[in-house]
C-alpha cells in the first residue's frame, strides 16, 4: 500500500494508474473506521483496479460549537483496516496540506443544503462540498463512494459533481447496521451503553414507518407521526427532525410516490445521530431499503464505556 501525505504523491499514484488504463475508485473518509467504511472500500475494490482512501477530519465542515476536537481518531487501527481491505493508496494529509492558505475559495450548492441537517448545521455542507471538490480534483477521474446514511450529503455531492462537470461517477452505498439495527457511525463511540441501547429506537421507528407504507399509507404526515410515536418510547432520544422527502431533489411531498426517503436526526447524550430508510413506491408495489446488517465477523466499534 502507498501511504501518502502530499497532494503531489496522491496525484502521481492516481495519474500513473490511469496511464496504465487502470480505473480509480475513491473513498473519502474522516477515519475511525467501522464496517460501514469497510463496505465502501469493498464496493470500490470490486469495481476498480486502484482503490484510494483518504482520511481527513475536515475542520471546515464542523460548526464552532461542534465536535471537531472530540472527533474520534485512531490512525494505527485505521491503517490496519485499510491494509486488510486491500486498499492501494491511503492519503492522510495535514490541515496545512489541504488548506495551505486561509480558505477563500469555497463550493456552495444552493437549495439542497437548506433544511434537514442544513437547518441545525448551517455551514456544514459548504465545508463538505469544498473538501470533496478539492479531494476529487486531487484524485482526478474516478468513481467516488459515499454512504447512503448521509443521504443529504450524497444528494449534495451528486448535484455538485453534475453542476461542476467533475469527471467522477458518484456511487451511493447501502447503510450498514449493527445486529440490533443501529446504523454504523463513528459518532456511536460517544454513546454510553444505556444511550446506545436507547438509540436503536431510531431504526425501529424507521422500520415501523416503512411497514405502514407497505400496508398502504401514503400520507407523509402520518408516516412522520408514526416515527415520532415509536421514538417517544425512548425519552433519552431527542428528535431534531423527522422528514419525508423525494430522494433525488429532496423536495417535500403531498403524497408518497416514487423514490422517497424517511429521514431522522436526533440527539442522544453527546451524539447527534442521523438515520433513514428509502422507499421505492410504484402504485401498490413498495420496496423498502433499510440497508444491510453488519456481518458478525466484522468488529463493532466500542462505546465510550468499553
Ligand atoms: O462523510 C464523511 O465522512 C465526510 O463528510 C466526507 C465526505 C469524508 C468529507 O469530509
Amino acid at each position: 500500500m502507498i501511504n501518502c501525505t502530499t497532494v503531489a504523491g496522491l496525484r502521481g499514484a492516481c495519474d500513473a494508474a490511469r496511464l496504465d488504463q487502470r480505473s480509480v475508485g475513491f473513498v473519502p473518509t474522516m477515519g475511525y473506521f467501522h464496517a460501514g467504511h469497510r463496505s465502501l472500500m469493498r464496493m470500490a475494490r470490486t469495481a476498480n483496479e486502484l482503490v484510494v482512501v483518504s482520511i481527513f477530519v475536515n475542520p471546515l465542515q464542523f460548526g464552532p460549537t461542534e465536535d471537531l476536537s472530540a472527533y474520534p481518531r485512531d490512525l494505527a487501527r485505521d491503517i490496519e483496516m485499510v491494509e486488510s481491505e486491500g486498499v492501494d493508496v491511503l492519503f492522510v494529509p495535514t490541515v496545512d496540506e489541504m488548506y495551505p492558505e486561509p480558505t477563500q475559495t469555497t463550493v456552495h450548492v444552493a437549495g439542497l443544503t437548506e433544511g434537514l441537517c442544513g437547518a441545525a448545521r448551517p455551514t456544514h455542507f459548504d465545508g463538505v462540498t469544498t473538501v470533496v471538490a478539492k479531494l476529487l480534483s486531487m484524485v482526478g477521474p474516478c468513481r467516488g463512494y459515499f454512504g447512503k446514511k448521509d443521504f443529504q450529503q450524497l444528494a449534495v455531492v451528486r448535484r455538485m459533481s453534475a453542476g461542476l462537470n467533475l469527471p467522477v461517477e458518484i456511487v451511493g452505498c447501502p447503510i450498514v447496521r449493527e445486529s440490533d439495527g443501529l446504523a454504523m457511525s463513528s459518532r456511536n463511540s460517544y454513546l454510553s451503553e444505556f444511550e446506545r441501547s436507547a438509540a436503536t429506537v431510531l431504526s425501529k421507528a424507521l422500520f415501523w414507518a416503512s411497514e405502514t407504507v407497505v400496508r398502504g399509507e401514503r400520507d407523509p404526515q402520518r408516516v412522520i407521526a408514526s416515527v415520532r410515536q415509536v421514538s417517544i418510547l425512548e425519552p433519552t432520544v431527542e428528535l431534531e427532525y423527522v422528514e419525508v422527502r423525494s430522494v433525488g431533489d429532496l423536495s417535500t411531498l403531498d403524497a408518497l410516490d416514487g423514490d422517497v426517503v424517511v429521514a431522522v436526526a436526533a440527539r442522544v447524550g453527546g451524539a447527534r445521530l442521523i438515520d433513514n430508510c428509502t422507499l421505492s413506491i410504484r402504485g401498490d408495489d413498495v420496496r423498502v431499503d433499510l440497508g444491510v446488517l453488519v456481518h458478525p465477523s466484522i468488529e463493532r466499534i466500542p462505546t465510550c464505556n468499553e
